[in-house]
């Protein structure tokens, strides 16, 4: 039951929201993905990597726990691009381990430099709903206030993951520009794709 000060969500903000979900919910089955394909060929070359490697997967999967919990919550589709996401993100996190520790840390620079990006933008977008129903005399929902915090520490994990990545030398990467470039363009067609299809 709503107060009478709660107002309900519009439709549009309603469809955004669903659109969030589903990207996101694939987005972090990517990223678990990625994570989990990197890390036998990365430890076996860098085992003083393993701590990081798990402390990001483990991250990772509680994203994507909290995202699955959330879909099913709101009965929203997932995206049904799902399955080819699944071989696409396998794909890259095993190509880049195989390059190496820079090229695999260059992929997480890359793919947190546009989800965190991505995770900002829905941060944003909640926050003004949250000014507006306030400046009219309303109530933020408590579901609203729990979903915007979830996205805001999310946001923030995914961007130590990208801290961590720089600090392991993704920059030196070879070729860094092309390499990231293209995981970057991946993404956000991934992301365009995910929040229509
Ligand atoms: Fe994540
Ligand atoms: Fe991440």
């Amino acid at each position: 039951m709503q107060s009478s000060s709660q107002k309900p969500l519009s439709l549009a903000q309603q469809e955004f929201l669903d659109r969030a979900l589903r990207v996101n919910q694939a987005g972090e089955l990517a990223a678990v993905l990625i994570y989990d394909a990197q890390t036998p060929p990365i430890v076996r070359q860098n085992p003083q990597l393993k701590d990081l490697m798990k402390h990001m997967y483990d991250q990772e999967a509680n994203h994507f726990q909290t995202f699955n919990e959330l879909v099913a919550k709101h009965r929203i589709r997932p995206t049904l691009m799902y399955p080819v996401w699944r071989v696409a993100a396998t794909a890259l996190g095993w190509s880049t381990a195989v390059m190496g520790r820079e090229a695999a840390m260059a992929c997480t620079e890359a793919v947190e430099t546009e989800i965190g990006e991505h995770y900002n933008r829905q941060v944003q977008t909640l926050f003004k709903w949250a000014q507006d129903v306030e400046a009219k005399g309303g109530q933020v929902s408590g579901e609203m206030k729990e979903l915007l915090g979830t996205l805001r520490r999310i946001r923030d994990e995914e961007l130590e993951h990208l801290d961590h990545a720089v600090e392991n030398d993704a920059k030196e990467a070879r070729p860094y520009e092309a390499l990231t470039g293209v995981i970057r363009t991946g993404c956000r067609a991934a992301i365009w794709i995910s929040e229509r299809v």
